[in-house]
């Protein structure tokens, strides 16, 4: 995942978020595979590394739910991040599991998106922008932490992000087990996120 640009036409970039700590991780590899299918289709991308940045909690100030302001005033490398997510035509979130859930960078970015939701819950990310997940765990069985899986997915989506697809990558372990690059069904799943994240 490198910050290249192939676009064609007017499309605008997508964004990969990349949750995994491990730079060359099964994470890594799937994610590299969506990328190609987008790069493929002319489709520029922007990758962010989570554990490359600043991302502090967030602190409950209720600062971006005055009335005169609805951004987030912590002042770290997610401002960076709120600028290249609202620039981008769509998302691909991709994180190991951690504890059943995602890695905690992946959940203090989830926390930060707080200014996309009002009070009452309702949707503000101020553009239309597709999102798909990629997870993957260890443990054989898809079941095990899908509904702790679809929860975040869920969440991403009450700020007005349009969710696509959800992969969920079971039996990985780099080092321990067969790379997923010499798994063609994982591939090819990563793959058509990629194809289809913008129709
Ligand atoms: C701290 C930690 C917690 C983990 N927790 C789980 C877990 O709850 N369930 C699971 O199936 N795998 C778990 N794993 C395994 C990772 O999800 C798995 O190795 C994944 O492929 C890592 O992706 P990566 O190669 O991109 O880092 C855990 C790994 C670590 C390091």
């Amino acid at each position: 995942m490198e910050r290249q640009n192939f676009n064609t036409g007017n499309q605008k970039m997508v964004t990969l978020l990349m949750g995994s700590p491990r730079r060359n991780g099964s994470t890594r590899l799937l994610l590299n595979e969506a990328e190609r299918a987008l790069h493929d289709k002319g489709i520029s991308t922007q990758g962010i590394f989570l554990d490359e940045l600043t991302i502090h909690d967030c602190r409950g100030c209720h600062q971006c739910k005055t009335e005169n302001n609805s951004r987030c005033t912590v002042q770290d490398d997610m401002q960076q991040v709120y600028r290249m997510m609202e620039s981008s035509g769509g998302l691909i979130i991709a994180a190991p599991v951690y504890f059943g859930y995602v890695p905690a960078m992946t959940k203090a970015w989830l926390d930060r998106l707080v200014p996309y939701l009002g009070t009452d819950l309702s949707p503000r990310f101020p553009v239309h922008c597709p999102v798909s997940f990629i997870f993957v765990q260890n443990m054989p069985d898809p079941t095990l932490f899908e509904p702790a899986l679809q929860s975040f997915a869920g969440w991403v989506a009450k700020t007005g992000m349009s969710v696509g697809e959800i992969m969920i990558a079971t039996d990985c372990e780099s080092g321990v087990k067969p790379p997923v690059s010499e798994r063609p069904e994982l591939m090819e799943e990563a793959y058509a996120i990629g194809t289809n994240l913008l129709g």
